[in-house]
């Protein structure tokens, strides 16, 4: 599939030397994997995702929560990286200075061999305690215990994924928007933009004098603000732009190197 690519673009990224790229779900659409704010299938329907990442909602029925993300867990586990991801790790070795801030927890853009990389939000495959908040690597997983309990406290075992209301590293938001103010180009990849801190960033790389590009098959927030904003999809757009930088190596989905 041909897509048009404006040449300032591409020659934005020829010329540029840091570079922060945002992510959010619409990466991992062409992975299969439903993003945060498409309709729920099957028993999940009746349920806003909004309503169940929340501490609160975890407080109020740890099982629910637990299973809700069994089942996102069990999508992710079906899925793989698609081109898209393999394009940003062709782009990460290619830009000088590189950073990936991704609000996705499905640990695509690491499988696929993003090592300069930001999870924002955490990862659905680590398990951590409740109550104290660490990382728990393995459970007794007796079948009518849901939630599991903590090896250590005998608390509640919950996904290690930030919830709705819940605090973001200090440390990794203030190394993201040093990152985002200092680029020379910020490219925006899948994301509503509609989630505080990270759709945020735009405005950040605005105000301070960045080029902002967007791609997104709908219009966001974003794209009035976006000097360049590619209604597509990021499978298609990205692997193209990687070929008119000579780029390719990853991008058919191949084994990455990195
Ligand atoms: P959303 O579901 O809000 O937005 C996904 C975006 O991807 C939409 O704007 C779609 O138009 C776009 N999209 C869909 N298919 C695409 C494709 N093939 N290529 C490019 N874009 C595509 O998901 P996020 O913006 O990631 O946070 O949501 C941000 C955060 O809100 C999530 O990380 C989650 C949620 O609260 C937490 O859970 C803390």
């Amino acid at each position: 599939m041909t897509v048009e690519l404006p040449d300032d673009l591409v020659d934005a990224l020829r010329t540029a030397e840091r570079v922060v790229v945002l992510t959010g779900a619409g990466i991992s659409a062409e992975s299969g994997v439903p993003t945060f704010r498409e309709a729920q299938t099957g028993l999940w329907k009746q349920y806003d995702p909004r309503e169940l990442a929340t501490p609160q909602a975890f407080a109020r029925n740890p099982r629910l929560v637990w299973e809700w993300y069994q089942w996102r867990r069990e999508l992710i586990d079906k899925a793989k990286p698609n081109p898209a991801h393999y394009a940003l790790v062709d782009l990460e070795q290619y830009i000088p200075s590189f950073l990936l801030v991704t609000q996705n927890i499905d640990g695509f853009h690491w499988a696929a061999g993003s090592r300069d990389m930001i999870e924002l939000h955490g990862n659905i495959a680590r398990t951590k305690c409740y109550d104290e908040g660490v990382l728990v690597d393995t459970w007794d997983d007796d079948i009518g215990v849901v939630p599991p309990h903590c090896p250590h406290c005998g608390g509640h075992l919950r996904p290690d994924v930030v919830w709705f209301g819940e605090g973001i590293s200090s440390h990794l938001l203030d190394t993201a928007v040093e990152a985002t103010a200092s680029s020379d180009l910020f490219l925006c990849i899948g994301t509503s933009a509609v989630v505080a801190p990270a759709g945020s960033f735009p405005l950040v790389a605005k105000r301070n004098g960045v080029r902002v590009a967007e791609i997104n098959p709908e219009q966001t927030a974003v794209s009035m603000m976006a000097d360049w904003s590619l209604r597509e999809k990021a499978a298609v757009v990205l692997p193209a732009l990687m070929q008119r930088l000579g780029l390719s190596s990853n991008v058919l989905g191949g084994t990455s190197e990195a």
